[in-house]
């Protein structure tokens, strides 16, 4: 029997994994569900978003790689057998995610929406730069991702807090931990930016009365997952002015529906979850490294808690 790994993404080329994989994992059959020859010899699985039921036939599964960063798509989940999930750990997945978070907070700051609006009504509008030392961003979550791109936030020189479930201390973030404190640091914040794993206790996390309590004219950045966030309070703070712009990536229901209210708002710029992806190039060689340690009964690096949800 030929040790398999079997492939599932909707949003990745296997090709690319493959040709990357095979050589890392001699002996190894990487191949996509439809062409998996013996689920009994599937020890293997590298998968974002497998829909419900996907592992129920793979009995002999010992080791399941996300295809990206958060596991919130995997735990919990009765089709899996209780084996090791990780996650990837990739520092260029952390400069991507870094790198669309500083342009949201940066075209926040530089006041780019106003300009772009005046643009298009061929205004001449001066608005005096403000410094980013007087500028206060917000980064809820302080994880591989959350941590690099409050780092890049500071090098900006922004007045930068963090929050995490966890105490850290990060250089030039001031750090703040637990529920209790939660409020005070949204009521801070005047461009908040939404980095937390979606959890059982992540989930609504920011309910109306929490976004109620950012300052008003404020600015909201999600690329965590949407439903961290009552999306309908959130929809309704955008059209009411109270929640003056918002860089959303991520949705409730994804794609986000043509008919959702959000896509009409000026207010707000929409992406279509990509603000950091999977880059075979630079996580390839820790997969199969992962693997590998498997193979000779070493624990695996990058693993998820599932009892904590990430
Ligand atoms: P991570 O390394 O798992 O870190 C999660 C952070 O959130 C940690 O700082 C953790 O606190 C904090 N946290 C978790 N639960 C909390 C709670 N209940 N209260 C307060 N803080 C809590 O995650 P990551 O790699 O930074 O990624 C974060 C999320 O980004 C992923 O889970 C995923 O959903 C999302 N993501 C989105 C995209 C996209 O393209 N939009 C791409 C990649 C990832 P501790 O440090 O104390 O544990
Ligand atoms: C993307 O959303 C990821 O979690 O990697």
């Amino acid at each position: 029997m030929i040790p398999t790994l079997v492939f599932y993404s909707q949003f990745d080329s296997f090709e690319q994994w493959q040709a990357l994989l095979a050589p890392l994992l001699p002996g190894i059959r990487i191949c996509q569900e439809q062409d998996v020859e013996d689920p009994e010899s599937v020890l293997y699985a590298l998968a974002w978003k497998p829909p419900q039921g996907f592992f129920a036939r793979y009995r002999n599964l010992q080791l399941l790689i996300n295809l990206g960063a958060g596991v919130d798509s995997l735990v919990g989940r009765d089709d899996l057998p209780a084996i090791p999930i990780t996650r990837l750990s990739d520092p260029n997945m952390g400069r991507m995610m870094a790198s669309y978070v500083l342009f949201a907070v940066l075209r926040y700051a530089r006041d780019i929406p106003a300009f772009e609006q005046a643009q298009r009504q061929r205004r001449w509008h001066y608005l005096h730069p403000r410094l980013p030392q007087s500028v206060r961003v917000g980064v809820l979550g302080l994880g591989e991702l959350g941590a690099y791109a409050a780092a890049e936030l500071v090098r900006q020189g922004f007045a930068v807090s963090g929050w995490s479930r966890s105490a850290k201390q990060l250089e030039g973030v001031r750090c703040y931990s637990g529920l209790d404190c939660l409020d005070s640091f949204i009521a801070d914040s005047e461009i908040l930016v939404v980095m937390l794993p979606l959890t059982s206790e992540t989930r609504g996390l920011l309910d109306a009365r929490r976004l109620a309590l950012l300052p008003p004219g404020s600015c909201f950045i999600n690329v965590s997952r949407g439903a961290v966030v009552d999306q309908q309070a959130l929809t309704e703070a955008l059209g009411s002015g109270r929640i003056a712009e918002a860089t959303l990536d991520v949705f409730d229901r994804e794609p986000l529906p043509p008919e959702d209210p959000l896509w009409g708002m000026t207010n707000v710029l929409i992406t279509p979850h990509l603000a950091s992806v999977a880059i075979p190039e630079s996580a390839a060689r820790q997969i199969a490294d992962n693997i590998l340690r498997l193979q000779r009964g070493e624990a695996v690096l990058h693993q998820v808690d599932p009892a904590r949800g990430y």
